[in-house]
């Protein structure tokens, strides 16, 4: 596989960051996922847009490529010949070749820009989509900033392994009562022909395919609540899904055991998921 790295297309084992990069050292970094499908990148301005916040919010330098990106992402995915899959971003701070805590001069300290593909053949046809997934409630014990997209990934992870462990597919965190989003995807519920899903602040990821899913179900005339809502409802709900780059809509089918409608993907569900797979395409 043939990645990027600050200006350079390198084969993967040819690629080397120094052990005092801020990303491997404090979690000093921000990510994107972009997906591809029939070789084609789906909503990259918004994972640029977002990209381009999340190192504002950390007053992190904007690496010198930041107007050539999109660029890099077509040529690592000719590079590597990808139909389906992902487009995986990061910057980091960057070394001050040393470990400090304190943030490096920005003068002195040019932030590290890595690029990878992942080949996923079907990517749009993946069988969860047609089971749906199940998922469990666990606390959100995360950070107060998760509107930044930083590699603080350790508690996602676990997360997904305390699913796995319970025989699910994946985890919704909960904070004060309510839901906050899943481990690596935006949340929903389905009451009726009304999508729910929590308000846009600090709690939360701005989805870059949550405003897209909610903009195509506004214009498809379904009716959209953006508020908060509890386990014990998510449980009661007629179905659920989740949003993501890398799973688009992904319909739920059961939340802490209890099983939603008649344990298959929702109506709702579905046609969001064509409709978006439609529209991006
Ligand atoms: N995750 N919430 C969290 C915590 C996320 O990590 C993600 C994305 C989302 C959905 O955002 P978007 O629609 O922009 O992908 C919500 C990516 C896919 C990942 O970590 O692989």
């Amino acid at each position: 596989r043939i990645v990027y790295l600050n200006g350079e297309y390198l084969p993967e084992e040819e690629a080397k960051i120094s052990i005092f990069d801020r990303s491997f050292l404090m979690a000093d970094g921000v990510y994107e996922v972009t997906s591809v499908l029939d070789g084609k990148l789906i909503d990259f301005d918004g994972h640029a847009k977002r990209l381009e916040r999340s190192l504002n919010e950390l007053g992190m330098q904007k690496p010198q490529a930041f107007d050539d990106l999109l660029e890099i992402h077509r040529a690592l995915v000719e590079k590597n010949g990808i139909e389906d899959g992902l487009v995986y971003l990061q910057v980091s701070r960057g070394s001050a070749g040393d470990r400090d805590f304190a943030f490096p001069d920005p003068e002195q300290v040019k932030p590290t820009l890595v690029l990878f593909t992942q080949n996923k053949p079907g990517l749009a046809d993946s069988p969860a989509s047609k089971t749906g997934i199940k998922v469990i409630s666990i606390p959100d014990i995360r950070w107060h900033r998760r509107d930044i997209k930083t590699v603080q990934l350790l508690y996602p992870s676990m997360g997904k392994m305390m699913a796995k462990a319970a025989g699910a597919d994946d985890a919704w965190m909960v904070e004060d009562g309510f839901v906050t989003e899943g481990t690596s995807n935006n949340a929903y519920i389905v009451k009726g022909n009304k999508i729910i899903t929590r308000a846009l602040s600090n709690d939360i990821l701005h989805g870059i395919t949550r405003a897209a899913v909610l903009r195509f179900a506004r214009e498809a005339q379904m009716e959209v609540e953006e508020r908060s809502f509890t386990i014990d409802e998510a449980k009661k709900a007629d179905e659920a899904f989740v949003t993501s780059a890398s799973g688009f809509v992904m319909p739920v089918v059961e939340v802490d055991g209890a099983t939603l409608g008649d344990g298959t993907p929702g109506n709702v569900a579905k046609r969001l998921r064509e409709i978006y797979l439609d529209e991006s395409r």
